[in-house]
């Protein structure tokens, strides 16, 4: 039997918790041809509507007090802990059996150091002068323990901590899990943020990977704000109906476009991308009155997609033979045809589909990764790749909460 471990995560979408219980059986890490991935149980739960409303307000920027902080923490830790349990209990393993839970908490701000190299060979290695920091919630000893089991969070600071973004991380994963001798891939997860992950089939060029902008979490916000009580846009059949207005899909780049030209390492959350923001953008072109809700949607679908594909035709030193699709957009048709159509303009013969069909389940890619962070950080392996993240150092990621002997 191999090892099991546990994997949590909640996103920027705020959808929910993915809870997934995976077995790991390292025997041949060098042949891609031995399943070393057996998913034993995958769970969500739904994230509390006040716990929800609390993030959102706390990552917008909006005032907030230490002891709100100190609350929230603890409420999303009491939550992560009653998902990990319901989903134990739903697999019926033995929860003794189970090495560690890797959660990644929820973030509430994400703030990479202003200052990070530009070219491969730069690198900002002064860990004193680096600005960066970033903070995810849910407290880590109430999962140890009411869960009773070891418990590891807080894996992005320490990349930060040497000059990196803190993010992406699961580039790392995405290269143990789906890379491939025989064809360069593109991983591209749409997820509130979309991030993308280039697996060249050789050793010679790097993984690189990073956040290309907005995923789901415009259309989120404006359904939400436009058709009370809807989280998001099944199958883009709202999008569907709208035209896109040009000036808009301008006012989208131009607004963003500190983010969107800067060159990789480079991440972002909602503290660029939010509702706010988005009718900021809308405020600012002529005749905004004219431009109907469904059009605001289609016009954000395909700023979604293009800036996407933007950053996909920007990767000039090798050809790409597949792009696979996780996270909750590659539910979304639509988002799924226009980036098909996009890409297939750019290159006929680049192929897509979702990671599904490589064996990793499209909705439960991240989660997996977390729980493989956690088996990395318990056996003192390093999990941030510094070619995606811009660090000065490959590292351990992650803080340890030990379970009690007394829990055994
Ligand atoms: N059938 C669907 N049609 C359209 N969008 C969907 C569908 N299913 C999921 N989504 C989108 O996926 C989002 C969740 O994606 P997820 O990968 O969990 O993001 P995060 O990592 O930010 O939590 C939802 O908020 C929604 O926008
Ligand atoms: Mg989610």
């Amino acid at each position: 039997m191999g090892e099991i471990y546990i994997g949590v995560m909640s996103g920027t979408s705020l959808d929910g918790i993915d809870v997934v219980i995976i077995e790991f059986s390292d025997k041949d890490e060098n042949d891609e041809n031995i399943k070393r991935i057996n998913v034993k149980q995958s769970y969500s739960h739904s994230m509390p509507i006040d716990i929800k409303k609390d993030v959102l307000s706390m990552c917008q920027g909006q005032k907030t007090t230490l002891s709100e902080v100190g609350d929230l923490n603890r409420r999303l830790g009491i939550v992560y802990a009653e998902a990990i349990n319901e989903a134990i209990k739903l697999s019926s393993i033995d929860p003794n059996s189970i090495l560690a839970i890797g959660c990644h908490g929820q973030t509430v701000w994400h703030q990479p150091p202003t200052k990070t190299k530009t070219t491969t060979t730069t690198i900002i290695t002064d860990s004193q002068k680096n600005d960066g920091f970033t903070i995810q919630l849910g407290d880590c000893n109430r999962i140890a323990t009411l869960t009773g089991i070891t418990t590891i969070g807080d894996f992005r600071n320490r990349d930060i901590s040497y000059g990196g973004q803190g993010a992406p991380l699961t580039p790392s994963f995405h290269k143990y899990s789906l890379s491939s001798s025989k064809e360069t891939r593109i991983i591209l997860n749409i997820g509130g943020i979309s991030n993308i992950t280039l697996l060249p089939s050789n050793n010679i060029i790097p993984v690189t990977g990073f956040d290309t902008g907005p995923g789901n979490i415009l259309l989120d916000s404006w359904i939400q704000l436009k058709m009370n009580g809807k989280p998001y846009d099944k199958d883009g059949e709202w999008a569907n109906q709208g035209k896109i207005n040009e000036l808009l899909l301008k006012s989208l780049y131009d607004y963003s476009s500190s983010f969107l030209n800067k060159l990789p390492p480079k991440s972002t959350g909602r503290e660029l991308f939010n509702i706010q923001w988005l009718l900021n953008v809308i405020e600012s072109i002529k005749d905004n009155e004219k431009v109907r809700d469904e059009d605001v949607q289609a016009t954000l679908l395909e700023f979604t997609c293009r800036t996407i594909v933007d950053e996909i035709i920007r990767i000039k030193n090798c050809k790409i033979d597949r792009v696979l699709v996780c996270g909750g957009g590659c539910k979304n048709k639509l988002i799924m045809n226009r980036l098909s159509t996009l890409l297939k303009d750019y290159d006929d013969s680049c192929k897509v589909s979702t990671t599904d069909e490589f064996g990793i389940n499209s909705q439960d890619m991240e989660a997996i990764a977390f729980a493989w962070f956690a088996k990395r950080t318990l056996n003192h392996q390093t999990s941030n790749l510094i070619s995606v993240t811009g660090a000065s150092k490959e590292t351990i990621l992650g803080a340890i909460y030990l379970k009690n002997n007394f829990e055994n």
